[in-house]
């Protein structure tokens, strides 16, 4: 995944002059608060440096995963055309990048960020669309928003107390008018946070379209987890301030998208890498009644196994 050229003709030019000794520096100390989940009452990116990190060295990861979540609710509703978006704890207004990328009907967005710093930047970014309001609100208080037809929750929640999350989840179901996604660090504890949400919505009576092909508890039982992965190109300055090798890296990531209205049910959808071999291929699937299992694709079945030797982590089986 690359990032679109606008987008990352604006990064460039936020970053350009920025030492890369400076940059590097506030990437290490950003990853490390990042990995610990450190909430210690300081927003992650409260200064200009860790604002810079984030632009160079998390942006493209987490707008890898959100368009894949997106693609993933464009794939289960051909007739969703959402003309607004929310963009709840924006950053530098990732997610809403990300949107505009798959819909071309989007003319307005509304994103709410916290931090004064990641706010100038997105700001100056530049989004795209007819219509742009930054909002320099805090989550959790009472904001002066309306409902919008999309509502972007992107690596937001892992940084809220525990004891924010539910009203927040709640909140912006009913700012809500068709789509809400989620995004979350595809980890065992990102999982559970996407999981408590997922109850949340049900019980509220959203209809789920993505990743989960069905409305049953989840399957997966801890060690195991739901996750996907997201392959995402570094920039030269991203690979030096994050000191590596190669041009990619990727992402791991989960999310839940819920809507008001139901979409197309896949059979299944592939929660593991495939794993294949001369004869066979194996995919791990979670399935539409609700249960997660391995099926074997033999060669010798032809179409069957032409089809699943296409088929990636993340993708759906259709029926
Ligand atoms: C990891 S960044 C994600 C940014 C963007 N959504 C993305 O996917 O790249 C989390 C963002 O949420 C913001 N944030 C965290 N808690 C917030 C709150 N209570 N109110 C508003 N913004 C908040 C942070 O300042 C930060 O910009």
């Amino acid at each position: 995944m690359q990032l679109p050229p606008s987008l990352r003709a604006a990064i460039d030019r936020e970053l350009h002059g920025i030492p890369l000794a400076d940059l590097t520096r506030a990437a290490d100390a950003l990853s490390q608060r990042y990995r610990a989940e450190v909430q210690d009452g300081r927003m992650h990116l409260s200064d200009d440096a860790a604002a810079r990190a984030y632009l160079t060295t998390r942006l493209p990861a987490t707008f890898a995963a959100t368009s894949a979540a997106l693609a993933a609710v464009a794939g289960a509703r051909s007739d969703f055309a959402p003309r607004t978006v929310l963009d709840a704890g924006a950053g530098p207004g990732t997610a809403s990048w990300a949107a505009v990328h798959h819909w071309s009907t989007l003319e307005s967005a509304t994103l709410v960020e916290g931090s004064p710093a990641i706010r100038a930047i997105g700001q100056r970014l530049g989004l795209p669309l007819a219509h742009v309001s930054w909002v320099a609100g805090k989550l959790g208080t009472a904001l002066d928003l309306s409902r919008r037809d999309l509502v972007l929750l992107a690596y937001v929640l892992d940084e809220l107390p525990e004891t924010a999350r539910e009203a927040l989840i709640r909140q912006l179901w009913t700012l809500t008018g068709d789509a809400l996604v989620i995004v979350e660090p595809g980890t065992p504890a990102g999982w559970k946070r996407i999981l408590h949400a997922r109850d949340l919505l049900i019980q509220a009576g959203a209809h789920i379209l993505a990743p989960c092909p069905h409305a049953q508890p989840c399957p997966l039982a801890a060690p195991d987890w739901c996750h996907f992965s997201a392959r995402v190109a570094r920039s030269r300055l991203h690979r030096e301030a994050k000191g590596g090798t190669v041009p990619w890296e990727d992402e791991k990531f989960i999310y839940i998208a819920a809507s008001r209205q139901p979409g197309t049910q896949p059979e299944a959808r592939v929660i593991a890498p495939p794993r294949t071999s001369k004869a066979a291929v194996t995919l791990k699937l979670c399935q539409e009644d609700g249960y997660a299992a391995d099926r074997v694709y033999a060669k010798r079945a032809g179409d069957s196994f032409k089809i699943a030797r296409r088929l990636d982590w993340g993708d759906i089986v259709r029926k």
